[in-house]
């Protein structure tokens, strides 16, 4: 099992894997849209575990191990053991005795570790309290299809310092751009991880100081799965760090609005900055399912 390659955060990839893992999804992108057929994961499967809702990260994955000539298994904590308090290690055991890849999104970071540590094969993190680092594989996909190198580049993340926060600050040191963060006080992101990464990122209280003159603006949701019942006090607490127009007016001209989805337009984002013309939210909900193709085929057969 120690053998084994797991992907739980943008960490687990050198920052020259990371590139060559975008580039082979921009390949695979382009090389699906003409129409060619390539099955590498032929007889293979995919188990997706999911304790957390989820749209892009179901449909991309479960389409993705499909085109890749496999199969995807979705199990829903609902109606496993899992569910029913079965151990993470017996789990991890039994399920990776009889599948190819397992694909989890859940709470606690430490369920992801657990399992990867008693999985003989390759486990992803589809999301968990701390991290979503396939997110980052198809906003970085995005970036790079509209504006090349993100490297030396600026962007700001205004928002919740949360597991996309955590995952923007990860890719901010892999992809060699500065990233500065704009949050409410007493939201500020994982301090033992914002000291390891210090000189990557910026810290800021205000959204206007963050996003001058930056290359890329993202958000996320106030409230994220889990913490449904802060929905009223998030709302009192960000509710200066709204994306409007006006803020995009202060990023460069050709700045990109990003957003993981599902957003909240008139929350976090206006519809006028999603819905306008900076806005690359659908690029990258749709290059989850390359981002994710070129995954599973560096997990499972290598990186190409
Ligand atoms: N962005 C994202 O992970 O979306 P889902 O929650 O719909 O999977
Ligand atoms: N921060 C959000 C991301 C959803 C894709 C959540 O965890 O709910």
């Amino acid at each position: 099992m120690s053998n084994t390659r797991h992907f739980l955060t943008l960490m687990d990839f050198s920052s020259a894997e990371l590139q060559q893992l975008i580039a082979r999804a921009i390949q695979m992108k382009q090389e699906f849209k003409s129409g060619k057929i390539y099955e590498p994961l032929k007889n293979m499967t995919l188990a997706m575990i999911f304790e957390k809702s989820s749209t892009r990260t179901r449909v991309s994955f479960e389409a993705g191990m499909n085109q890749l000539g496999g199969h995807a298994m979705f199990l829903s904590s609902r109606d496993t053991q899992l569910g029913r308090g079965e151990p993470i290690e017996d789990s991890a055991r039994v399920i990776s005795s009889m599948v190819d890849v397992v694909m989890i999104r859940t709470f606690g970071h430490a369920i992801v570790e657990t399992f990867a540590a008693h999985s003989s094969v390759p486990v992803i993190n589809a999301l968990t309290d701390d991290f979503h680092p396939c997110q980052l594989l198809a906003d970085m996909m995005t970036y790079v299809e509209h504006r090349g190198d993100i490297a030396g580049k600026t962007a700001a993340y205004v928002g919740d310092g949360n597991n996309m926060c955590h995952s923007w600050m990860n890719a901010a040191k892999q992809f060699g751009f500065h990233l500065n963060i704009a949050c409410p006080e007493g939201y500020e992101p994982d301090a033992k991880l914002m000291k390891s990464l210090d000189s990557h990122i910026t810290l800021y209280h205000d959204v206007h100081d963050a996003v001058k003159g930056v290359d890329l603006v993202t958000t996320d949701v106030w409230a994220s799965m889990g913490q449904e019942d802060e929905q009223k006090i998030r709302e009192q607490a960000f509710k200066s760090f709204k994306v409007d127009s006006a803020v995009m007016e202060l990023a460069n001209k050709d700045a990109l609005f990003m957003h993981c989805l599902p957003a909240h337009r008139e929350e976090e984002v206006s519809a006028a900055v999603i819905d306008g013309p900076q806005s690359v939210v659908w690029d990258e909900a749709e290059n989850r399912l390359h981002a994710q193709k070129a995954l599973l085929e560096a997990l499972v057969t290598g990186l190409h």
